[in-house]
């Protein structure tokens, strides 16, 4: 596959197969092993590079970012944070005044990642790092370094990328290896995957890009999605949000953030910096899991879902599309082109309950939307994940709230139905009877959550 991107300001042509990673390219063919493996799946962040492109500078992992997926864009790793006479980045300077680093491995992911907030003057060093796992220094001398650096001029070498990307191209679309495609639109996409039923799609690879890294499959053919503009876009239209399926979460979150603040704080806690920019809203939906963050909360919204194949096009409720473990109402050739949610939900709440606070997957994901009216429920849309094989309605619970007054006594009578539609499994995330008992809970919490009560766990104070 031909590909054509900048790297550390000089331009490259790479051919080669399509679903090799960037973290292979670069150790292994350009020699550039300041780039650390270390858990291959996008966990632990010393494979961070720095990604820039026309929507600006961000921080991706490499060890799941396939090198098909950089056409036209700028990536620079820890070698590349350097000036021209070797002057050291301001934030390599504080890791060493601060004492940063002691064993050094998980170092050049740590300069990578603050060398972007850097760039993007982020304040929030706990957010930007929390994809960055250090064994030996502890945090606190990270994090006063971060801080350190805050005020200090972006170098000027670090702006140089953008100008120079405006000229780049490989000159290849389309049809650019035999197994590999980069549709530029919807039509040529449809068209593709019309042709190429069992063809893999690639959106942000957070999930296919272990397919190759841990199940070592052979992806092909291939069709990268990252070019289609019609998936890229957030539209308001009317008082509802059409979310392309190529939308990334932290884009998604960015567009959230005011009309659905606890949706968007949920969106926080999904993995990590690095996943999030590369994560589509697209993929976490039509991979089916029955753990992934996105569904339970626009399910709870009452999000339509918007499919394509060919020319035919056709939207659902979302909660329609989870028909069993792994399985969706999706035909061959079909793909996901994005999803309509409302624009005001203001009792929507999303809680998220995993074992680590960041950069970790679910063990129960809940969230509720429900409708008061004169003190009494008028409707009700409870959605879960990690509570069954899909994303899924707590059909019984809402049953047991509409139509009663807005109480504690209707919440305790409702609880018993949380086991009527839920018999969750123990796995080691969690316990079958841990899972039942912290959905009932959060149903109890969101009755004091809306009543004005602290219930997040960085609030509550004893
Ligand atoms: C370290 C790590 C942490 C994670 N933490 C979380 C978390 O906290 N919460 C969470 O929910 N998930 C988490 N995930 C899972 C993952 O990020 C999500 O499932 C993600 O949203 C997938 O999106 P993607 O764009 O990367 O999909 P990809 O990996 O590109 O694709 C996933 C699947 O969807 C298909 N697909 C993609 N786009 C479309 C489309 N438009 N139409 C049809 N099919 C499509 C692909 O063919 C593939 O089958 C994590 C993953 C990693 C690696
Ligand atoms: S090697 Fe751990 S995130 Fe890439
Ligand atoms: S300095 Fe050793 S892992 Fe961070």
């Amino acid at each position: 596959m031909e590909v054509a991107f900048l790297l550390n300001g000089t331009p490259v042509q790479v051919s080669g197969p399509p679903t090799r990673t960037l973290l292979d390219y670069l150790r292994d063919i350009k020699g550039l092993k300041g780039t650390k493996e270390g858990c291959n799946e996008g966990d632990c962040g010393a494979c961070t590079v720095m990604v820039t492109d026309a929507d600006g500078a961000r921080a991706l992992n490499a060890c799941i970012l396939f090198v098909g997926q950089l056409e036209g864009k700028a990536v620079r790793t820890v070698e590349g944070l350097t000036g021209p006479k070797g002057e050291a980045h301001p934030v390599q300077e504080a890791m060493v005044a601060h004492h940063g680093s002691q064993c050094g491995f998980c170092t050049p992911g740590f300069v990578v990642s603050m060398a972007v907030g850097h760039l993007n003057g982020a304040k929030d060093h706990d957010d930007v790092l929390a994809g960055n796992l250090c064994r030996c220094t502890g945090y606190a001398p990270i994090i006063r370094a971060a801080v350190a650096v805050e005020a200090d001029a972006v170098p000027e070498w670090m702006g140089a990328d953008a100008f120079i990307l405006a000229q780049l191209s490989s000159g290849v679309r389309g049809q650019t290896a035999p197994g590999a495609f980069r549709p530029a639109n919807g039509d040529e996409l449809a068209e593709w995957y019309l042709a190429n039923p069992d063809g893999v799609l690639i959106a942000g690879a957070t999930d296919v890009g272990l397919w190759v890294t841990k199940q070592l499959r052979e992806l092909a053919p291939v069709a990268f999605l990252n070019g289609v503009k019609e998936l890229q876009g957030v539209e308001r239209v009317g008082d509802t949000l059409r979310i392309g399926a190529g939308v990334t979460i932290t884009d998604l979150m960015a567009a959230v953030k005011g009309m659905h603040p606890s949706f968007a704080e949920l969106l926080r806690r999904y993995a990590s910096v690095q996943v999030r920019n590369a994560a589509t809203i697209g993929g976490n939906i039509a991979n089916g899991s029955p753990i992934g963050d996105g569904p339970p909360a626009l399910i709870a919204l009452g999000a339509r879902l918007h499919l394509r194949r060919g020319s035919e096009r056709r939207e659902m409720a979302l909660e329609d599309f989870f028909v069993e473990y792994r399985k969706q109402d999706r035909q061959r050739g079909e793909f996901v082109e994005g999803v309509t949610i409302p624009a005001s939900a203001p009792a929507l709440r999303c809680y998220k309950i995993s074992k680590r606070f960041d950069q970790d997957i679910s063990a129960v994901c809940g969230c509720f939307n429900v409708t008061v009216a004169g003190g009494v429920v008028t409707a009700a849309r409870i959605a879960f994940g990690g509570m069954a094989g899909i994303p899924k309605r707590a059909a019984g619970v809402e049953a047991a709230l509409v139509g009663r007054e807005w109480s504690m006594a209707t919440m305790e009578a409702a609880i018993p139905a949380f086991a009527t539609d839920f018999q969750p499994l123990t796995d080691m995330r969690a316990s079958a009877e841990y899972r039942l008992l912290a959905a009932q809970n959060l149903l109890r919490r969101y009755f004091h959550d809306l009543a004005g009560v602290a219930v997040n766990v960085l609030e509550v104070q004893s």
